[in-house]
């Protein structure tokens, strides 16, 4: 947070839950515990939840607009699969609801070229080659700082990855209301609680699972069949020591924390609650146990999805019903926003 400025606390405006995933590419496991399963719990609390496929965010890299479409769709029936009710939370797409771009652009004018700089998304994907990277890539933060404050949310769960870019949004809202004098936007905080915020590869402990990776025995992916997951979890790398009786003995053994990290949040137990039943188990023993485990959870998901694919304007409706939704919620913070920054209205 910007030191002393005078912002309001998130907790004096109405909690309420904001959170995306760019609809990219297939969704992993890391995905699924880090970002959607939290998004499901998260549906429960008695707060407002609004969850996005943040197309526009997507674009910042080139995509094929056949694959771009395949992909939101994809993207929404696994929020759907997985057990984000449309009933109960808002489901749409960041491209229906214009005021997404716009608040983006007024926060590229409040936003500083040195802060996006900083971001270590924008180095890793940037890469040695920042000159030809797209313009929309150098300003992703800030239409992410949008799409948060929009809704004026104030709780904000995402994967540890994430947590430098919600800090970033909580720079720009306090610039905001201190260059306007203004108490207008909350400082949201990001949520990253659980035991697989950063689930990593199963090639190599200490990379983050992705699906960017280019080997795909690095992942299990949310369309795996039950074969593959079994099979990727059998080659996982593990070293050779047994488990031990207690999470500190899973220190400097990143691979086997790991895979203990993913049965502790698949089966909703904490770490210390996993290594109680399961120290002193070999790897040859433990890893069937975790591929079953992931079985049983992750293929209701896999064939729900499946059905909702051959199901494309079922998906599309609960899109549109959820873009409808969120704009009657954003057009009067975005009208406030503008009617702020001193444009006649
Ligand atoms: P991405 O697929 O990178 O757009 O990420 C979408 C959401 O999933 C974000 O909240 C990420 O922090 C989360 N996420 C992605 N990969 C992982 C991972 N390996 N472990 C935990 N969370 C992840
Ligand atoms: N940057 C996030 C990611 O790559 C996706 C995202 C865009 C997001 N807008 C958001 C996450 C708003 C939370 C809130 O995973």
């Amino acid at each position: 947070m910007t030191e002393g400025v005078q912002t309001p606390p998130a907790t004096q405006f109405t909690p309420r839950v904001f959170s995306g995933i760019q609809p990219s590419g297939g969704l992993t496991l890391g995905n699924y515990l880090g970002a959607i399963k939290r998004f499901v719990d998260m549906q429960d609390q008695g707060i407002q939840t609004i969850y996005c496929m943040v197309d526009l965010h997507a674009i910042t890299v080139w995509q094929d607009p056949a694959a771009l479409k395949r992909q939101t769709r994809e993207l929404a029936a696994g929020y759907i699969a997985a057990g984000l009710d449309p009933a109960r939370s808002i489901l749409f797409n960041q491209s229906q609801v214009s005021a997404h771009a716009e608040l983006g652009w007024v926060f590229n004018c409040v936003a500083r070229m040195g802060w996006m700089q900083r971001m270590t998304q924008w180095k890793d994907k940037a890469g040695k080659n920042a000159q030809n990277a797209s313009l929309g890539l150098f300003a992703y933060p800030a239409l992410m700082a949008a799409d948060i404050l929009l809704y004026h949310a104030t709780h904000v769960p995402v994967g540890e990855d994430q947590k430098q870019h919600v800090e970033l949004t909580r720079d720009i809202a306090a610039k905001f209301n201190h260059d306007f004098k203004v108490d207008f936007f909350p400082l949201p905080e990001p949520v990253i609680e659980g035991a697989a915020t950063r689930v990593m590869s199963l090639r190599d402990g200490s990379k983050k699972m992705s699906k960017s990776d280019p080997s795909d025995a690095s992942r299990i992916n949310m369309t795996d069949d039950a074969d593959a997951i079994a099979q990727k979890i059998r080659k996982a790398k593990t070293d050779p020591d047994a488990l031990p009786s207690e999470a500190k003995g899973l220190d400097e053994r990143p691979e086997a924390r790991n895979l203990v990290n993913i049965y502790a949040a698949l089966s909703e137990q904490t770490v210390d609650a996993v290594l109680a039943d399961v120290g002193g188990k070999q790897f040859s023993e433990f890893k069937p146990m975790l591929a079953d485990l992931a079985v049983a959870k992750l293929s209701p998901i896999s064939s729900e999805m499946a059905r909702l694919m051959q199901a494309p304007d079922e998906i599309d409706a609960i899109l549109r019903s959820g873009a409808d939704q969120a704009r009657a919620i954003a057009q009067p913070i975005m009208d406030r926003t503008l009617d702020i920054v001193g444009m006649v209205r």
